[in-house]
């Protein structure tokens, strides 16, 4: 059998390439300089698979692509899959479940530790020579154990979150998703509430949705006037979950305190975004899953995934929406 050939649009480890090398005939982006639109329909016009990283494959991709059988996201989230035009294509997506709970769950804490304690903006002063008093009552910040985490989208990372929030800070943790979890809610000692009562109650909010149709600005003026004026908004999902320019507008007039985010509208972020200036907004370049060992992990899933579906076996790892 002729072997079937890829396109590796976003870097891989070289032991993740050369697995995929040993079943594929494989070409890759120069990743020495930025895709463009062209170069990519160029490098996919005659493979059987890509995997990649956060590109739309939507009519436009497909299009050029008439060979494409597998599409392979080294990502849990599949918001850049064009589910109906691969449906209607008999395309199949995957992604890699599981492997980064953990590590996107601690950087949540991370997020709600640095937002309530201020610490990226108390690094800057203290580098900055700014400390010269011990009275320092203006450098205080939010007490994390004891407060309340409302988690809207409780998937696996949502319950991971929930089980350091609670066992790890004793945090009052309650939560809103589109089915309620029985077992984590006796396990952890949780509480499922409406979104409109969680947005009313918790002093940290945070949002774990996948993003779709339904969620997209699922938080903007009219939920983020709902927060209390002490709380933050926490988001490691996707940017287009939130109305990013009521959040602004609720950062600047202290609608809510502050933010911690790790992704954006528009991403990379715009280099004057406001967000960028505003103190009360703790802002990291989409890291969520972003260790050594977990990226890792999920080049190893999405590249095993792709040589098995190629080579017509079900990896496992199909979308809901595409299996
Ligand atoms: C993903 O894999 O979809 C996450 O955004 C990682 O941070």
């Amino acid at each position: 059998m002729e072997k079937p050939k890829i396109f590796i649009a976003n870097p891989v480890p070289e032991d993740v390439e050369e697995f995929l090398k040993g079943s594929c005939e494989c070409v890759k982006w120069d990743f020495r300089y930025p895709k463009t639109l062209e170069g990519i329909l160029e490098n996919i016009r005659d493979v059987d698979g890509v995997i990649q990283v956060g590109m739309k494959i939507d009519d436009r991709i497909l299009d050029s692509a008439p060979r494409l059988k597998v599409v392979s996201n080294i990502s849990v989230g599949y918001n850049n899959y064009d589910l109906d035009a691969m449906k209607r294509r008999g395309i199949i997506g995957t992604n890699t479940p599981g492997v980064l709970d953990n590590t996107v769950s601690d950087l949540i804490l991370g997020l709600i530790l640095n937002s309530a304690r201020r610490i990226p903006e108390l690094n800057r002063f203290t580098k900055s020579g700014s400390w010269v008093k011990a009275d320092n009552s203006d450098l205080f910040g939010k007490d994390i154990h004891g407060s309340s985490l409302g988690i809207i989208g409780m998937g696996r990372i949502g319950e991971k979150v929930a089980r350091r929030a609670k066992l790890g800070f004793g945090m009052d943790v309650s939560y809103y998703n589109r089915g309620r979890k029985l077992e984590v809610e006796e396990e952890l000692g949780i509480v499922y509430r409406p979104m409109e009562e969680i947005l009313k109650i918790s002093d940290f909010v945070l949002l774990m949705t996948p993003l779709t149709p339904e969620t997209t600005h699922l938080v903007g003026e009219k939920e983020l006037k709902l927060m209390k004026a002490s709380a933050f908004l926490i988001n490691a999902s996707r940017g287009q979950v939130v109305d990013e320019k009521a959040l602004i507008k609720a950062l600047e007039e202290g609608w809510i305190a502050g933010a911690g985010l790790d992704v954006y509208e528009k991403e990379p972020i715009d280099a004057d975004n406001p967000l960028l200036r505003l103190q009360n907004a703790v802002t990291v370049p989409h890291i969520g899953s972003a260790t050594t060992k977990t990226r890792d992990e999920m080049a190893w899933a999405a590249a095993k995934a792709l040589v098995d579906e190629l080579y017509g076996k079900n990896s496992g790892m199909r979308v809901p929406e595409l299996s």
